[in-house]
């Protein structure tokens, strides 16, 4: 009766133990994942620097570029412009499909 007792606490213990472990091993991985610079940071100057690049080829011959930040940026609701440049973009031509998320991006973000 007592073993039995005993050996369902040690049970119990290890089993706590295994648990923790288990966490902590999770939470250094999570620690470990993290770079050391926000990594958005990175990619979005990378896709300011490819959409300037593109706006200048594709679109800066006939817009202005400060018009062109308006349209995306002073509407009220900011993800709906920047999905119906996107759509007026299809139409209007000028770049191609993958060219268009490149430069209404860097539309939006700029200086
Ligand atoms: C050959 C000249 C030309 C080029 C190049 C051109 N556009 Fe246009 N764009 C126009 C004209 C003309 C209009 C006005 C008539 C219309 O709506 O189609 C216009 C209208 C627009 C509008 C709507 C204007 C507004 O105030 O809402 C947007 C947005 C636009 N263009 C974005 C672009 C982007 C982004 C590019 C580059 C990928 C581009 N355009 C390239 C001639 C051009």
């Amino acid at each position: 009766m007592r073993h039995a007792v005993v050996r369902r606490v040690a049970l119990g213990v290890s089993g706590l133990l295994v648990s923790v472990a288990l966490l902590f091993a999770w939470a250094v991985r999570l620690g470990t994942d993290t770079p050391a610079q926000p990594p958005d940071r990175l990619s979005s100057s990378a896709v300011a620097d490819e959409g300037r690049r593109l706006f200048e080829s594709r679109c800066r011959s006939c817009h202005d570029e400060a018009d062109m930040r308006r349209v995306v940026r002073d509407a009220p609701d900011p993800g709906a412009a920047r999905r119906e440049m996107l759509a007026f973009l299809e139409h209007h031509g000028h770049c191609s499909s993958e060219e268009r998320g490149p430069i209404v991006d860097f539309l939006r973000q700029g200086p």
